[in-house]
Protein backbone atom coordinates (compact mmCIF):
# COMPACT_ATOMS: atom_id res chain seq x y z
CA UNK A 1 0.00 0.00 0.00
CA UNK A 2 1.49 3.55 -0.69
CA UNK A 3 1.90 5.79 2.00
CA UNK A 4 1.48 9.77 2.89
CA UNK A 5 3.29 11.82 4.88
CA UNK A 6 1.27 14.96 6.15
CA UNK A 7 3.54 16.90 8.32
CA UNK A 8 3.03 19.92 10.01
CA UNK A 9 4.64 22.87 11.96
CA UNK A 10 2.50 24.95 14.12
CA UNK A 11 2.70 27.79 17.52
CA UNK A 12 -0.86 27.55 18.50
CA UNK A 13 -2.36 24.22 17.24
CA UNK A 14 -4.86 25.51 14.93
CA UNK A 15 -2.64 23.51 12.01
CA UNK A 16 -2.38 20.43 13.50
CA UNK A 17 -5.78 19.89 13.38
CA UNK A 18 -5.78 20.91 9.74
CA UNK A 19 -2.75 18.27 8.92
CA UNK A 20 -5.22 15.77 10.32
CA UNK A 21 -8.01 16.67 8.15
CA UNK A 22 -6.25 16.57 5.79
CA UNK A 23 -4.99 13.36 6.75
CA UNK A 24 -8.15 12.07 7.18
CA UNK A 25 -9.18 12.94 3.20
CA UNK A 26 -6.33 11.13 1.88
CA UNK A 27 -6.93 8.01 3.81
CA UNK A 28 -10.50 7.94 2.52
CA UNK A 29 -8.99 6.08 -1.07
CA UNK A 30 -7.54 3.27 1.39
CA UNK A 31 -4.12 5.22 0.69
CA UNK A 32 -1.70 4.52 4.73
CA UNK A 33 -0.95 8.11 6.43
CA UNK A 34 1.21 9.47 8.59
CA UNK A 35 0.16 12.58 10.13
CA UNK A 36 3.08 14.22 11.99
CA UNK A 37 4.87 17.15 13.82
CA UNK A 38 7.88 17.92 11.58
CA UNK A 39 10.23 17.47 14.19
CA UNK A 40 9.25 14.16 14.49
CA UNK A 41 10.22 13.33 10.76
CA UNK A 42 13.25 11.52 10.93
CA UNK A 43 13.47 10.51 7.59
CA UNK A 44 11.18 10.40 3.95
CA UNK A 45 12.38 6.58 3.39
CA UNK A 46 9.14 5.13 2.69
CA UNK A 47 6.88 8.06 1.58
CA UNK A 48 5.50 7.80 -1.71
CA UNK A 49 4.46 11.42 -1.36
CA UNK A 50 4.11 14.48 1.03
CA UNK A 51 2.02 16.88 2.50
CA UNK A 52 3.83 19.77 4.32
CA UNK A 53 1.73 22.18 5.64
CA UNK A 54 2.47 25.49 8.19
CA UNK A 55 1.03 28.81 9.58
CA UNK A 56 2.10 32.18 8.16
CA UNK A 57 4.23 33.46 11.61
CA UNK A 58 6.00 36.61 10.11
CA UNK A 59 6.71 34.73 6.73
CA UNK A 60 5.96 30.87 6.47
CA UNK A 61 6.91 28.93 9.65
CA UNK A 62 10.82 28.68 9.39
CA UNK A 63 10.30 25.02 10.62
CA UNK A 64 8.69 24.00 7.50
CA UNK A 65 10.93 26.13 5.37
CA UNK A 66 13.71 24.64 6.67
CA UNK A 67 12.57 21.29 6.15
CA UNK A 68 11.43 21.90 2.67
CA UNK A 69 15.10 22.78 2.31
CA UNK A 70 16.42 19.81 3.95
CA UNK A 71 14.55 17.35 1.74
CA UNK A 72 14.71 19.47 -1.16
CA UNK A 73 16.59 16.66 -3.47
CA UNK A 74 14.03 13.78 -2.58
CA UNK A 75 11.33 15.99 -3.82
CA UNK A 76 12.59 15.66 -7.28
CA UNK A 77 11.58 11.79 -6.71
CA UNK A 78 8.76 11.90 -4.34
CA UNK A 79 5.63 14.44 -5.22
CA UNK A 80 5.11 17.13 -2.61
CA UNK A 81 2.21 18.99 -1.62
CA UNK A 82 2.14 22.07 0.42
CA UNK A 83 -0.32 23.95 2.72
CA UNK A 84 -0.19 27.02 4.16
CA UNK A 85 -2.83 28.88 6.87
CA UNK A 86 -2.99 32.72 7.29
CA UNK A 87 -4.97 35.21 8.75
CA UNK A 88 -4.57 37.82 6.44
CA UNK A 89 -4.14 38.05 2.45
CA UNK A 90 -4.57 40.43 -0.28
CA UNK A 91 -7.07 40.07 -3.23
CA UNK A 92 -4.47 40.48 -6.37
CA UNK A 93 -6.35 38.33 -8.81
CA UNK A 94 -3.24 36.05 -8.48
CA UNK A 95 -4.10 32.37 -9.00
CA UNK A 96 -1.00 31.14 -9.61
CA UNK A 97 2.61 31.39 -8.27
CA UNK A 98 5.66 29.78 -9.95
CA UNK A 99 3.49 27.72 -12.30
CA UNK A 100 1.47 25.97 -9.48
CA UNK A 101 -1.58 26.28 -9.55
CA UNK A 102 -2.64 27.56 -6.30
CA UNK A 103 -5.74 26.48 -4.46
CA UNK A 104 -7.34 29.05 -2.15
CA UNK A 105 -10.24 29.85 0.16
CA UNK A 106 -12.01 32.48 -1.58
CA UNK A 107 -13.47 34.11 2.17
CA UNK A 108 -10.01 34.89 2.68
CA UNK A 109 -8.69 37.20 0.29
CA UNK A 110 -9.28 40.98 1.36
CA UNK A 111 -9.52 43.56 -1.67
CA UNK A 112 -6.94 46.45 -1.17
CA UNK A 113 -8.33 49.81 0.02
CA UNK A 114 -7.34 51.13 -3.53
CA UNK A 115 -6.75 49.81 -6.44
CA UNK A 116 -3.36 49.78 -8.11
CA UNK A 117 -1.86 51.34 -5.14
CA UNK A 118 -1.11 48.52 -2.58
CA UNK A 119 -0.40 49.75 1.27
CA UNK A 120 3.10 48.28 3.01
CA UNK A 121 0.50 45.68 4.68
CA UNK A 122 -1.43 45.21 1.53
CA UNK A 123 1.90 44.28 -0.55
CA UNK A 124 3.34 42.30 2.39
CA UNK A 125 0.06 40.06 2.17
CA UNK A 126 -0.01 38.84 -1.60
CA UNK A 127 -0.14 35.52 -2.36
CA UNK A 128 2.85 35.55 -4.23
CA UNK A 129 4.86 37.24 -1.55
CA UNK A 130 3.54 34.41 0.82
CA UNK A 131 4.74 31.76 -1.32
CA UNK A 132 7.73 32.89 -2.97
CA UNK A 133 10.40 31.39 0.23
CA UNK A 134 8.12 28.55 -0.37
CA UNK A 135 9.16 27.75 -3.79
CA UNK A 136 12.49 28.94 -3.41
CA UNK A 137 12.83 26.11 -0.47
CA UNK A 138 11.77 23.54 -2.67
CA UNK A 139 13.36 24.38 -6.26
CA UNK A 140 14.65 22.36 -8.12
CA UNK A 141 11.53 20.79 -7.36
CA UNK A 142 8.24 22.35 -7.00
CA UNK A 143 4.83 21.65 -5.23
CA UNK A 144 1.98 19.58 -7.02
CA UNK A 145 -0.30 21.67 -5.67
CA UNK A 146 -0.58 24.43 -2.88
CA UNK A 147 -3.67 25.29 -0.51
CA UNK A 148 -4.13 28.47 1.28
CA UNK A 149 -6.50 28.85 4.02
CA UNK A 150 -7.74 30.66 7.36
CA UNK A 151 -6.17 29.96 9.89
CA UNK A 152 -7.16 30.53 13.68
CA UNK A 153 -6.00 33.16 15.58
CA UNK A 154 -6.77 33.39 19.68
CA UNK A 155 -4.37 36.16 21.16
CA UNK A 156 -5.33 34.43 25.00
CA UNK A 157 -2.70 31.67 23.56
CA UNK A 158 -0.15 33.91 22.17
CA UNK A 159 2.60 35.33 23.99
CA UNK A 160 3.05 39.02 24.24
CA UNK A 161 5.40 39.28 21.27
CA UNK A 162 3.31 37.33 18.65
CA UNK A 163 0.24 39.47 20.15
CA UNK A 164 1.95 42.48 18.71
CA UNK A 165 2.88 41.39 15.58
CA UNK A 166 -0.54 40.01 14.67
CA UNK A 167 -2.20 43.30 16.05
CA UNK A 168 0.07 45.61 14.38
CA UNK A 169 1.31 44.10 11.25
CA UNK A 170 -0.91 42.11 9.83
CA UNK A 171 -3.78 43.86 12.04
CA UNK A 172 -6.02 40.31 11.67
CA UNK A 173 -8.79 40.31 13.98
CA UNK A 174 -8.77 37.36 16.29
CA UNK A 175 -11.33 34.45 15.27
CA UNK A 176 -11.62 31.42 13.64
CA UNK A 177 -11.52 31.59 10.05
CA UNK A 178 -10.36 27.64 9.08
CA UNK A 179 -12.91 26.37 6.55
CA UNK A 180 -13.19 22.70 7.09
CA UNK A 181 -15.26 22.30 3.99
CA UNK A 182 -12.61 24.06 1.77
CA UNK A 183 -10.29 22.28 3.52
CA UNK A 184 -11.22 18.85 2.86
CA UNK A 185 -12.18 19.30 -0.73
CA UNK A 186 -8.25 20.60 -1.45
CA UNK A 187 -7.17 17.57 0.30
CA UNK A 188 -9.55 15.05 -1.59
CA UNK A 189 -7.94 16.16 -4.68
CA UNK A 190 -4.48 15.45 -3.54
CA UNK A 191 -4.26 11.63 -4.34
CA UNK A 192 -4.77 12.03 -7.67
CA UNK A 193 -1.79 15.87 -7.44
CA UNK A 194 0.05 13.45 -5.89
CA UNK A 195 -0.34 10.41 -8.58
CA UNK A 196 -1.62 8.03 -5.67
CA UNK A 197 -5.11 7.42 -6.84
CA UNK A 198 -6.55 4.02 -7.03
CA UNK A 199 -5.96 3.48 -10.05
CA UNK A 200 -2.30 4.34 -10.00
CA UNK A 201 -2.03 2.08 -6.75
CA UNK A 202 -4.22 -0.83 -7.37
C1 LIG B 1 3.27 35.93 15.49
C2 LIG B 1 2.26 35.67 14.42
C3 LIG B 1 2.53 36.03 13.14
C4 LIG B 1 1.59 35.81 12.12
N1 LIG B 1 1.90 36.22 10.87
C5 LIG B 1 0.95 36.11 9.92
C6 LIG B 1 1.20 36.63 8.62
O1 LIG B 1 2.27 37.13 8.33
N2 LIG B 1 0.20 36.54 7.71
C7 LIG B 1 -1.01 35.95 8.00
O2 LIG B 1 -1.87 35.92 7.13
N3 LIG B 1 -1.25 35.41 9.21
C8 LIG B 1 -0.31 35.50 10.17
N4 LIG B 1 -0.55 34.99 11.42
C9 LIG B 1 -1.79 34.24 11.65
C10 LIG B 1 -1.50 32.73 11.68
O3 LIG B 1 -0.99 32.28 10.44
C11 LIG B 1 -2.78 31.96 12.03
O4 LIG B 1 -3.24 32.40 13.27
C12 LIG B 1 -2.57 30.46 12.04
O5 LIG B 1 -3.81 29.79 12.06
C13 LIG B 1 -1.72 30.00 13.23
O6 LIG B 1 -1.51 28.61 13.12
P1 LIG B 1 -1.19 27.72 14.42
O7 LIG B 1 -2.40 27.83 15.32
O8 LIG B 1 -1.00 26.36 13.88
O9 LIG B 1 0.04 28.27 15.05
C14 LIG B 1 0.36 35.20 12.43
C15 LIG B 1 0.10 34.81 13.75
C16 LIG B 1 1.02 35.04 14.73
C17 LIG B 1 0.71 34.62 16.11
Amino acid sequence: MKRILVAYATMAGSTTEVAQAVGEEIAKVGLEVDVLPLTEVMSLEGYDGVVVGAPMIMGWHREALGFLKKHREEFKRIPLAVFVLAMSLTQTGETSVGGVTVYMDENLPKPPQKMGSLTFRERYARLSNYLQPILSATRPAKPVSIGVFGGRLEYGRLKWWAVLFAMLIIRAPAGERRNWPVIRSWAATLPAALQLDEKKTA
